[in-house]
């Protein structure tokens, strides 16, 4: 049997070394490598007094276009961690002097093809999933699928200059985005580049895009509430920190305006809005609202909008919650919008399909229930050991027609906490927002709810379900009796004032004067057309004439018997000489 012949390794210089250097180069590839190797000399005059070895996917650049390639990389390393030039010049002599000279070794891989956003590889076989690697382009790449002889990478920039041969190479880190408090009031691309025009974004630290979610033990419970200034979602589907609140429906039914009111209703909560697969029109359109309204100095806006590639938008919702949990292990809380997970799925989906992997449900991938779970479950409510922070996620989901059970929706519902399902039919008919009460659920909120959220909604949502009962059998009898009629039109003036535009969340106190009023059935005495405007009488009455009350409730939290009946007897008065004016 013929012996097994010895790998080869190639060494490139302008001239062959001598056989001293040989000696040592065979060492160098023993003591690395622990076997032996035939070593090939191949001329290349350009190398001048530097050399390459190149062994297996392996490079030791030695050359001295090598040796500044590695130069330039440190500084452009130095100028983008330093964005606020001050010390440049120090900064650049450290990284001089750290400047390692020694060998450098690198593995390298080659392009087999390119197209739509990703790259088939050979070679670097101990690239590992979510490494990041580099084209010879400068452009960057993510390892996402690995097969037995090839590698399938996700683009994060231009391919027009990759090509098929292209070198690209390994960096041993994983994708993560820089973050710092630096980014908030700005608008980012999904690898975390400013794209408004306030200029670089200094950052402080670097976080992969995706990290595991905190266990069991590093979590507590959820118990303070994220009002969200809306009145049929605080009152019957309350939202806690840490919570995962699905907002579903189709499109065009108030799902983003639910999650930027919700926004605009934050203090002291910082908020990550993630547009993926959105006109940037759009998006553009609503940061200038929230700026406006001042909201935008508590946010972060990151887009990947329908112009990105699919691994641009793929990667968009990871980099907001990796800049999100930046925030949480700070001890923050933090609201995380992802709008939405469908044209999410969408993306992975292209994305998955052009890797050739097999399609599944709907043409969905087998792994996209894993993709979002291992998103959501990053959304936690942190022990005090870790400084008690939080991740509130709102993930957002379009339906077709209402229809829940298609496979994304009942994926989504299944990973999150509770749903706002939102309906055409309800928006159509004014009733806005569209919150649809039967099939809409919080399932850990109420443990966050505020006692005098709870006094004061008390049975709102069985009120309401025996309404929309009743609505429905009585549609084709004419003659009610008394009873059912009053039942009827008390229902309607819920769901009138439930009614809410957008931009104008309610403090807590609007909100428990509101429910108080509308519960003791002070309101059946208004036609259904006059309980919107008599409200907003009635708020602004409270506001000026009854501070205490309203102050009262805003700082304890509470609503004691005596507390309701004041506002109680207060809103009925007030209603006397409200109604002798409209006459
Ligand atoms: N409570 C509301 N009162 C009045 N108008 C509303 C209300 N909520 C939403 N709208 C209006 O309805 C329109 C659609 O709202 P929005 O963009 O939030 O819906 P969407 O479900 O996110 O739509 P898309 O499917 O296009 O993303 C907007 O013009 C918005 O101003
Ligand atoms: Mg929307």
């Amino acid at each position: 049997m013929a012996e097994k012949k010895a790998p080869r390794a190639y060494l490139y210089a302008a001239k062959k070394p001598d056989t001293q250097q040989e000696e040592r180069l065979k060492e160098f590839l023993g003591r690395r490598y622990a076997r032996e190797y035939e070593l090939v000399y191949k001329q290349d005059e350009d190398l001048g007094n530097g050399f390459k070895l190149v062994v297996g996917d392996d490079v030791y650049d030695r050359s001295k276009q090598g040796r500044f390639a590695q130069l330039k990389e440190i500084l452009e390393e130095v100028v983008r961690r330093d964005d606020d030039s001050s010390d440049v010049i120090s900064l650049f002599k450290s990284a001089i002097d750290s400047w390692n000279v020694e060998t450098l070794s690198r593995e390298e891989g080659e392009v087999l093809t390119i197209g739509d956003g990703i790259a088939i590889i050979r070679g670097l076989d101990k690239a590992v999933y979510g490494e990041i690697v580099v084209f010879e382009s400068g452009v960057k790449g993510m390892v996402q699928d690995i097969r037995r002889d090839s590698l399938g990478v996700i683009l994060f920039g231009d391919d027009t200059d990759v090509r098929e041969g292209s070198r690209v190479r390994r960096t041993g880190k994983t994708a993560g985005i820089p973050v710092g408090d630096g980014y908030l009031g700005r608008v980012v691309n999904a690898l975390g580049e400013a794209i408004d025009d306030g200029g670089p974004i200094q950052s402080v630290d670097y976080r992969a895009v995706e990290s595991p979610a905190p266990g069991i033990v590093e979590r507590q419970a959820v118990n303070t509430p994220m009002y969200t200034g809306i009145l049929s979602i605080d009152s019957m589907f309350p939202i806690g920190r840490g919570q995962r609140e699905l907002i579903i429906g189709d499109r065009q039914t108030g799902k983003t305006s639910i999650a930027i009111d919700a926004i605009l209703n934050q203090e002291d909560v910082i908020c990550i809005y993630v547009a993926i697969g959105q006109k940037a029109s759009s998006v553009s359109r609503l940061v200038e609202m929230l700026r406006k309204k001042g909201a935008m100095k508590h946010t972060v806006v990151v887009s990947a909008s329908a112009s990105e590639t699919a691994p641009i938008q793929y990667i968009a919702p990871y980099a907001g919650t990796a800049l999100a949990e930046y925030f949480m292990y700070q001890g923050k809380d933090v609201l995380i919008v992802y709008d939405d997970l469908s044209k999410h799925a969408v993306a992975y989906r292209a994305l998955s399909l052009l890797l050739e992997r097999s399609p599944g449900r709907e043409a969905y991938p087998g792994d996209v229930f894993y993709l979002h779970s291992r998103l959501l479950e990053r959304s936690a409510r942190l022990n005090d050991e870790l400084g008690g922070g939080s991740i509130t996620a709102l993930p957002i989901v379009e339906t077709q027609e209402g229809d829940v059970s298609a496979y994304i929706p009942t994926n989504i519902i299944s990973i999150t906490d509770g749903q706002i399902f939102l309906e055409s039919s309800l928006f159509f008919a004014g009733q806005r927002p569209a919150v649809n009460v039967g099939l809409s659920v919080s399932r850990v909120g109420g443990a966050a709810q505020t006692k005098a959220m709870k006094a004061a909604a008390g049975s709102l949502r069985l009120d309401l379900a025996q309404y929309r009962e009743m609505e429905v059998f009585t549609q084709f009898s004419s003659d009610l009796d008394e009873s059912t009629k009053k039942q009827l039109k008390y229902g309607q003036g819920l769901m009138q004032i439930l009614r809410q535009p957008t931009g104008k969340p309610y403090p807590l106190h609007s909100m428990v004067i509101i429910l108080v009023t509308a519960t003791a059935r002070l309101l059946m005495d208004l036609e259904l057309k006059q309980i919107r405007p008599f409200i907003d009488d009635l708020l602004k009455h409270f506001e000026s004439m009854h501070t205490g009350i309203c102050n009262e409730i805003d700082k304890s939290g509470k609503l004691s018997d005596e507390l309701r009946e004041e506002i109680r007897s207060t809103a009925g008065e007030f209603l006397k000489t409200w109604q002798m004016q409209e006459r």
